[in-house]
Order: C-alpha cells, then sequence, then structure tokens
C-alpha cells in the first residue's frame, strides 16, 4: 500500500522561469503549482524534500529585452527577479530555496561543470559556419533568429528550438532565417564553439527512457523523448558568441558564453547547493545518492532539455542521479488564445494577488481542477468563478462553516461525545479513510487534476451527510442524535484540513486554525496517514475556534472588469500589429517632390445621397476652392467637421465618385482605438493653401 512507503529523500525542480516578464498563470498552471502541490504531499508524508528553483537570467531572451527597453540586462533581471520572487513568495509556492542563475554560486558551479567535462573530453571542438547578422555585427543564435521549422513549417521557429512542435533545431536548419535585431537576412561566418555529441548518449538514453521509464513517464513526455531518439541525435553547440552570460572557462573560449541552456538547468544544483549552505546541510546526497528521487516539473518546450539535453550531461559528467520522473505539462490558453508575454495576453500573478486579495488557493483551484496534463486547455475567467462559487463556496466553505457554526450553536465549540454510530456515519466515516489513499495514488501518479476533484469529494461527502441527517431539525426531537451527527461531520472537517495542505494551503491553515488543531508538528498533531489509521481525528471535550468563511462569492462584476482589461489588451495589439504594417518600396526623392500636400480648410460638408460611407466636402485651399469626396461618413457627422484644418493631396487625378468629381484626397490616420482622425497641423498661423514638404 502506497500509504506504508517509507519516507525518502526528494529534490524536487521547477523550470527556472526567465526573467524577461513577469510570472503568469500559463506558468502557474504548468509548472509552479503542481510542483507546490507535489512538494507539500512529499513533506506531509514525512519524506525529506529539497524543492528548488530560481530565476534564469542568460540567454538571448533577457538580451532581447534588454535591448527593447534601452536598459542593460542586469537592470532586466534585477527587476524580474524581484518580482517573481516575490509573487512566488506571496502566492504561497514552498521553495526551500529560490536562486538566480547571476549568482555567484552558480556561476563557479556550471563553469566547473563545463570545466570537467571539457577536460574528460566529453565535448567536439569545432569551427562551424555560423549565422551572422553583418548589420548588427553579431552571430545569431536561439531567440535572436526566427525561420521556417524543417520538421513542422511553423514560420516563427528559433534559432535553437521550435515552439509549435517541440522540436530542438540548430540555427542553421532553419529555413528562410531572418534575423530578429534588424530583420536582415544572415549571412554565414566561421566561428569555433564545443559540442555536447548527443549521438554519444543514444545507446544510454534508449536503454534510460525508453526501457526503463516505458511505463511510469507520462504519455506526452515518453512519445517525445521517442521520436527525437528515433530520428537520431546530433551534436548540439553549447557555446554562443554572445557577451550575456557566464564565459566560456576554457582555452579559446574568450568573447564567448555557455548556452543558456547548457548552464541554465545546472541552476538546479547551485540551488541546492545554497539551500544545503544556508541550513547547515549537505548538498550531495539530493544529487548523487541514488536512492534519491530527482522529479523535474516543466512545460512541454522544455522536455528535450530536461529529458535528453541534461540527462546527457549529468551522465557524462559522471556521478549524477538522473530524474526519476519529468511529468510536463501541455499548455494552457487564457480565453481562447495562447498565452503571451511579449503580447501581454496573460493574468500576470502579481497583478491577480493585488486584485484578488486573500484568494492565492482560488487560483491554485481553478488552475489545478483544469489543469493541462494531458492536452492543452483553456482558462476562462467564467470558469475561474464558478470553480470558486460553486465549488469552494458552495461545497468546501458552505460544509465548513455549517460544521462551526452549529458546534458553536449547540456545544459551545466542545466536540460533543457522540451515541452509538449508525450504519450512515460508519459509512461516511470509513469513506472518510479511503481518502489519503486515492489522494496518494493520483498524487503519486501526477494527477493533481483528478486529486484536486477527490479532494472536492471529500468535502462533497461531508455536505451531502450534513444534508441527509439534517442536524438542525433533529435539534427539535433527537438531541443525542445530533451530538452523533456534528462528531461525524466534525471528524471529515478535520480530514479536509488536513489533506487540503497541498492544494488550498491557506486555506488549510484557516480551517486548521478553526478546528483547533495543529499538523506536521510532532506528538499531538494530526497527520496525513492519521486520516485512514485513527479511528477518532478530534476526541469528544476538544474545543474548537470560532468561525470564519474560507471563501466568499466572485461577484459577476469583477469577473466582467477582468475581461474587460483583456479586450483592452486585444485593442491595444491590434493597434500594435497596425503600426507594425510593413514598409512599402523605397522612393526616390523626385517621386516624392511629385506629391503636392498642402493644408486646407473643412468648409462645407453633406452626406452623399444613396451612399452610406461618403461625404461630399468642400475645402478651402487658398488658392482655391475644391470638392473632395471622402469616405469617412461612417466616423464624422458633417457638422463636426466645419472648419477643421486638414492635409490634402492637391494634385491627385479628378475621379468621378457617384458622379460627383473628387478633386483631391485628405489624408487620415487612426487614433490608438482605432477611431478615424484627421491628419492636421496643430500650429497657430498656418494658411490655408500652404505646401507641406
Ligand atoms: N527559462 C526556461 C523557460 O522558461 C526554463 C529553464 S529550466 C532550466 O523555458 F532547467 F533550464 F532551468
Ligand atoms: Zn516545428
Amino acid at each position: 500500500m502506497a500509504q506504508n512507503t517509507s519516507p525518502s529523500r526528494y529534490t524536487i525542480t521547477a523550470a527556472l522561469p526567465y526573467t524577461n516578464g513577469p510570472i503568469h498563470i500559463g506558468h502557474l498552471a504548468g509548472v509552479y503549482v503542481p510542483a507546490d502541490i507535489y512538494s507539500r504531499y512529499l513533506r506531509l508524508r514525512g519524506n525529506d524534500v529539497a524543492f528548488v528553483c530560481g530565476s534564469d537570467e542568460h540567454g538571448v531572451a533577457i538580451s532581447m529585452k534588454a535591448k527593447k527597453e534601452g536598459v542593460t540586462p542586469k537592470e532586466i533581471i534585477d527587476k524580474y527577479h524581484a518580482i517573481i520572487k516575490k509573487s512566488f513568495t506571496d502566492f504561497g509556492v514552498s521553495f526551500d530555496n529560490y536562486s538566480r542563475t547571476s549568482a555567484e554560486v552558480h556561476h563557479k558551479t556550471a563553469s566547473e561543470f563545463f570545466k570537467k567535462m571539457y577536460e574528460q573530453g566529453d565535448f567536439i571542438e569545432e569551427e562551424t559556419e555560423q549565422l551572422y547578422d553583418d548589420e548588427a555585427k553579431q552571430f545569431l543564435a536561439d531567440r535572436f533568429v526566427i525561420g521556417t521549422c524543417p520538421k513542422c513549417g511553423h514560420e516563427e521557429a528559433y534559432g535553437d528550438q521550435c515552439e509549435n512542435c517541440g522540436s530542438s533545431l540548430n540555427a542553421t536548419d532553419l529555413i528562410n532565417p531572418k534575423s530578429t535585431i534588424t530583420g536582415t537576412v544572415p549571412s554565414l561566418k566561421t566561428t569555433k564553439h564545443w559540442f555536447l555529441p548527443l549521438d554519444r548518449y543514444e545507446d544510454f538514453l534508449k536503454n534510460w527512457i525508453l526501457e526503463e521509464h516505458k511505463s511510469d513517464w507520462k504519455p506526452n513526455v515518453y512519445g517525445q523523448c521517442k521520436s527525437w531518439i528515433d530520428e537520431g541525435l546530433k551534436p548540439r553547440a553549447v557555446t554562443r558568441d554572445l557577451d550575456w552570460g557566464i564565459p566560456v572557462p576554457v582555452e579559446g573560449g574568450e568573447g564567448k558564453v555557455l548556452y543558456v541552456w547548457f548552464d541554465a538547468p545546472i541552476g538546479y544544483i547551485s540551488s541546492t547547493k545554497e539551500w544545503a549552505e544556508r541550513e547547515g546541510k549537505d548538498w550531495q546526497p539530493y544529487w548523487k545518492d541514488k536512492d534519491t528521487k530527482l522529479v523535474h516539473f516543466i512545460g512541454k518546450d522544455n522536455i528535450v532539455f530536461h529529458c535528453i539535453i541534461f540527462p546527457s550531461m549529468l551522465e557524462a559528467n559522471g556521478d549524477y542521479i538522473l530524474p526519476d520522473n519529468v511529468p510536463a505539462n501541455e499548455f494552457l490558453n487564457l480565453e481562447g488564445s495562447k498565452l503571451s508575454t511579449s503580447k501581454n495576453w496573460a493574468v500576470w500573478l502579481h497583478e491577480y494577488l493585488e486584485e484578488f486579495p486573500d484568494m492565492q488557493d482560488v487560483l491554485r483551484y481553478a488552475l489545478t481542477a483544469n489543469a493541462p496534463e494531458t492536452k492543452d486547455n483553456d482558462f476562462t475567467w467564467k470558469d475561474f468563478q464558478a470553480r470558486n462559487n460553486n465549488e469552494l463556496v458552495a461545497i468546501f466553505g458552505n460544509f465548513v462553516n455549517r460544521v462551526a457554526v452549529l458546534t458553536h450553536k449547540y456545544y459551545g465549540g466542545e466536540i460533543p461525545t457522540p451515541a452509538e454510530l449508525t450504519a450512515v456515519d460508519k459509512e461516511a466515516l470509513e469513506a472518510l479513510k479511503e481518502f489519503p489513499e486515492t489522494l496518494s495514488k493520483s498524487l503519486g501518479r501526477y494527477r493533481f487534476r483528478e486529486a484536486s476533484q477527490q479532494l472536492m469529494n471529500l468535502a462533497r461527502l461531508g455536505n451531502k451527510y450534513l444534508a441527509d441527517q439534517e442536524p438542525w431539525k433533529l435539534i427539535k426531537t433527537d438531541e443525542e442524535r445530533v451530538k452523533t451527527i456534528m462528531y461525524v461531520a466534525l471528524q471529515i472537517a478535520t480530514g479536509l484540513a488536513i489533506l487540503s495542505e497541498p492544494f488550498l494551503p491557506f486555506t488549510s491553515e484557516k480551517l486548521k486554525g478553526i478546528l483547533n488543531v495543529i499538523s506536521n508538528e510532532g506528538e499531538k498533531s494530526i497527520e496525513w496517514d492519521d486520516v485512514s489509521s485513527k479511528a477518532t481525528l478530534l476526541s469528544a471535550g476538544h474545543t474548537i475556534n470560532k468561525s470564519e468563511l474560507l471563501f466568499r462569492k466572485i461577484e459577476d462584476n469583477e469577473i466582467q472588469q477582468q475581461l474587460d482589461k483583456l479586450e483592452a489588451t486585444k485593442k491595444a495589439n491590434a493597434q500594435m500589429d497596425k503600426e507594425a504594417a510593413p514598409l512599402k518600396d523605397t522612393i526616390t526623392f523626385d517621386d516624392f517632390a511629385k506629391l503636392d500636400l498642402r493644408v486646407g480648410t473643412i468648409i462645407e460638408a453633406e452626406k452623399m445621397p444613396k451612399a452610406n460611407k461618403l461625404l461630399v466636402l468642400k475645402v478651402d485651399m487658398g488658392l482655391d476652392t475644391r470638392t473632395i469626396v471622402s469616405g469617412i461618413a461612417n466616423s464624422f457627422q458633417p457638422e463636426d467637421i466645419l472648419g477643421k484644418k486638414v492635409t490634402v493631396v492637391a494634385n491627385l487625378a479628378p475621379r468621378k465618385l457617384r458622379g460627383v468629381e473628387s478633386q483631391g484626397m485628405i489624408l487620415m490616420t487612426e487614433d490608438k482605438n482605432g477611431k478615424l482622425v484627421f491628419v492636421n497641423t496643430d500650429e497657430d498661423g498656418v494658411s490655408n493653401g500652404e505646401t507641406i514638404n
């Protein structure tokens, strides 16, 4: 029985987030919430757990963000590291350590890791032709180059990876590569790099993944690994010609840095070292003892790095353990569209925490109940509201509140002594005892979604028990029976307090406060296993504390506000897309000089009969007055534009529209909401007829 397995040592890692933006719900659902549930669960079961993470601060993602904002990479990483770290803390992610890859301990650990492999002859050193941006005078790798994925045809694959099909790529594999710095087509230039010859690890990987983990790894993870291995692995460059990263610590490495995907996973080891140092522990058993279980929580775009490349590095290095499991999740979408940091299409954690204070558990629950475990999933604010109102409030909260309130009302908060248990009572208590095992089974298989529903089922069980027994009616006729009912309900509530901890840590804490119990603190505390093994969790005579509400209803207007916010983002993005419309072909100065642009004033305006888009305007051009037909009737009322100064193309060949000759064109643009506006000058004293050049 899973319940009785002896405690083990676990090293749990959660993908190091890039510090090029804050954390959003996609990161949470895919990685941090399941990793936290799992770590909390393992600790509750008495295991020795190191749950480590940190910021991923090297690589092109950071350089690009810095370039875009016109600041140094250091400023970018400091800013986002602080935001990310704080939001994780406030959200209750129970990392034992949150480090960063710019930390000295990490630079040292990664350098030594590289050097050892170098000295062992684990790399191939090779001069190859790499993509080069002649304008930016820079080699292009990773996110500095996009092009068509040779595997799936996705047109925006990066130089190291296609996010569409998950393939890991070399920049030179891309079809039609383009520099993301200048937009130019790169040339090829020779440079020296160190390569990890993954082909040397094929047999090792075949045996370790395809044989040993055939049945315990998730099908999506196993399937991806299998297809890479089956396709044949090629050497991968693990150094780059960049100026941001960990310097290549060997001869000839001047001016080059480690590839971010070489250094970042080593960050898990550095973070463990930092933690061990602080706690006065030895880090090595967490990475080198064969009995330690290493589990990587990641999103599906990270599979190749955690299942193929990093394990090959660990294997090459010699004395490291390999991951026991890599329960990668699929992606979460938001209201039907792909989450995107650059497009601001996200629910940002730090904003959520401000807008929904003290509601961490609601988001944890909504994301877990709808986790993208086996396929991509969609987060909608409506579903979030429903999970809260219909489940957390109406089932969990309602049950607990009834139990606590009635216990105070009938017994002044003291657990009553039960009379003889009826069959229904025994059934309820027996059912309660099953839950630790049921939950353990799901959690042990990384089925967090299923587990969250089982937890809710326990609350349902309690709710139904009370609804069926109706103590509030019986109290008038059978006080003895009510004592038994309340006693049983209190046991279920206590079970909920203990078993909900991994999923709803804040709620569990509150509920334990109400029930006046402790857990995980020695002698008198109630443990996970007690829920199935002890006949009584709360004895008669124990006093509980005052009830407080665990959850509150979320109103429609709160949800509407969030939807409005997303709608505004959509509009702003549409506007940006327009701004980003591609430039037309270059014209010569002579071409430009042919245009006669002049200032004019609209002096008459009326609707064109039977043409609902057109206005017929008279424009005072200084020298003459022109008739101009303009397709702006949907945007302006004639009377509103009288006296408007406008810019006119004065020498456009006249043409007839609905029988009216239009003698020019008025220049228009759009404001940020997509509304038409005139292109004009606000300077005083510019006369009609003045030329614009
Ligand atoms: N920063 C990477 C990402 O967000 C994940 C790095 S995981 C690590 O996709 F293993 F490299 F640390
Ligand atoms: Zn692809």
